[in-house]
């Protein structure tokens, strides 16, 4: 992410939000998409085949950027009221006035999403898509806890990322190490070998209730998810 996602250089900066929606990879790849492949494959290739009955409330997408991915649970759940953080100010602007171009409602918030101030049991969905990479591992640890206080019972918490080394081949995988040495991906191995399993388990998470699966996207990349209901 060119010049970091917290950078504000004026008043009221909408920049970082501006680069990361048109100016990273994704976009320039594919300049006409909403970029909302992650969002898209959690709802239609998990939650609407694995739980066609559920209907949330409140939804929490954490570490959100522009929201791309946030858009998505709005049209799949129009009954719920759709909720995204992220700790940087410029694209938070950004992503609220995005959504209210595109005519969707998102309540965006600048909230750490290791300790949020929502009251307990919130919500009935907790989502995340590739933020796990990004952040180390006792931050990790405390999204995880910070999903299970939030989610209220009989609520789900999918967190997305890019496949664990496990799935990977050995080339593959040392290919990706080098990209979080020289591509400013700091915590991306240590999120790839850790076991988010035994990580929401200790969040509060029972075994029974955990599923971690792979996922095609419609662009032919897989996802990884940790799902976990209360
Ligand atoms: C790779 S981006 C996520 C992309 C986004 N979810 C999407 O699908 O387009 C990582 C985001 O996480 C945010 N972030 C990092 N640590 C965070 C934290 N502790 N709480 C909330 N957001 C955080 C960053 O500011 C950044 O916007």
């Amino acid at each position: 992410m060119p010049g970091g996602y917290n950078s504000e250089y004026t008043q009221d900066d909408v920049a970082a939000g501006a680069i990361y929606d048109l100016g990273v990879y994704t976009a320039i790849r594919n300049p006409k998409s909403l970029r909302d492949v992650r969002g898209q494959t959690v709802i239609h290739k998990f939650l609407k085949q694995q739980y066609p009955n559920f209907q949330p409330g409140k939804i929490l997408d954490m570490g959100c950027t522009v929201g791309a991915n946030t858009l998505p649970y709005v049209d799949a759940y129009p009954n719920a009221e759709v909720y995204g953080i992220d700790l940087a100010p410029a694209i938070l602007r950004y992503s609220h006035a995005r959504a209210e171009s595109l005519g969707k409602r998102v309540h965006f918030s600048q909230q750490n999403a290791e300790k949020t101030n929502f009251p307990d049991e919130s919500f009935d969905l907790v989502v995340s898509h590739i933020l796990l990479h990004e952040i180390p591992v006792p931050a990790i640890r405390n999204v995880f806890r910070e999903s299970y206080r939030l989610l209220a019972p009989g609520g789900i918490m999918i967190h997305q990322d890019a496949r664990l080394f496990r799935h990977l081949d050995l080339y593959t995988a040392f290919i990706s190490d080098e990209e979080t040495t020289n591509n400013n991906e700091p915590f991306w191995s240590a999120m790839r070998d850790l076991d988010l399993v035994a990580v929401a388990r200790e969040a509060g998470f029972s075994r029974d209730n955990l599923i971690n699966t792979l996922l095609e996207q419609s662009n032919g990349m897989q996802s990884f998810i940790i799902v976990g209901t209360k």
